[in-house]
């Protein structure tokens, strides 16, 4: 038998969309989902007609309703260590070196919160619900919700949300930094997709050096990061695609990037 895939990916106009496709289990990241989603993203760098990335979850339901609870029971702490060695899922999407847009379409839970969190823009429905419910299983988040969650809405509201495990909506999601966009279900993809074309027009090179300079600013000292600023900036300018981009202003065109 031929298993079916739970990460499907459409790519068109440099844009791939990646669905994680377990509508029946609302998405819930399984070992199956982990790998197939972290080898999607690898096979995703290597093509260059890919300029971004758009993950979303199958289904009117739910974008990721987080870790398969199914996989915790009886899983011992070295079972757990190597499993989350072994499917880095949000270190790889944070990591994807192209922009990576979160498409939030319902429940956005535990694991699908930190996936979101890993992810460079959240857009969301107005019906997507996030949480981070790790503490009602006695346990707590384990891809960045006491990390990445703290660094984007601040640790009260971090604290509030994982101390609680309860629910937020996507206006108050977006009223605390949560989600940058909230918009009908009916346009979340179109608006992902609008987005997408938009900064997928861009600079390849320039982008994934935006993007380096930008993940550092989580890490380092704002010296170390400015100089680190300095330095891509350098390697910009010896792209082709800075050539190009500063010809086509001064002849008044629209650049054509080649991501070199
Ligand atoms: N892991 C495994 N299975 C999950 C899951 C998860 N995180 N979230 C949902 N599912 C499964 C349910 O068990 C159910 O499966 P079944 O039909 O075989 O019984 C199916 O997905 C549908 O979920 P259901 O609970 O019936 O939907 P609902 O609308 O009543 O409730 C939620 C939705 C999201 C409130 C509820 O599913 C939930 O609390 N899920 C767990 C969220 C969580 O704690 N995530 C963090 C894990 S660390």
């Amino acid at each position: 038998m031929v298993e079916e895939s739970v990460v499907l990916t459409e790519i068109g106009r440099g844009v791939a969309t990646i669905t994680i496709n377990r509508p029946e289990k609302l998405n819930a990241l399984n070992a199956a989902v982990r790998s197939q989603f972290v080898a999607t993203l690898a096979r995703l760098e290597e093509n260059a007609d890919v300029r971004v990335a758009i993950v979303t979850g199958a289904g009117e339901k739910s974008f990721v309703a987080g870790s398969d609870i199914s996989e915790f029971a009886g899983r011992t702490a070295v079972d757990q260590f190597r499993v989350m060695r072994k499917y880095a899922v949000y270190s790889a999407a944070e990591a994807f070196a192209k922009p990576l847009i979160a498409a939030i379409n319902g429940f956005c839970l535990g694991g699908g919160c930190e996936l979101a969190l890993a992810c460079d823009i959240r857009l969301a429905s107005e019906r997507a619900r996030f949480g981070q419910p790790e503490v009602n299983l006695g346990i707590l988040p384990g891809g960045g919700g006491t990390q990445r969650l703290a660094r984007l809405v601040g640790l009260g509201q971090t604290y509030k949300m994982v101390f609680t495990g309860e629910m937020i909506g996507a206006a108050e999601a977006l009223r605390i930094g949560l989600v940058e966009e909230v918009v009908p279900p009916e346009r979340l993809m179109d608006r992902a997709r609008e987005l997408a074309a938009a900064i997928a027009k861009k600079s390849p090179v320039a982008l994934q050096l935006i993007k380096e300079a930008i993940r550092a600013s989580a890490r380092t000292s704002l010296d170390e990061g400015l100089r680190l600023e300095t330095t891509l900036l350098g390697l910009a300018f010896s792209s082709a695609d800075k050539e190009e981009g500063v010809r086509a202003f001064l002849e008044k065109r629209e650049a054509k990037f080649e991501g070199r």
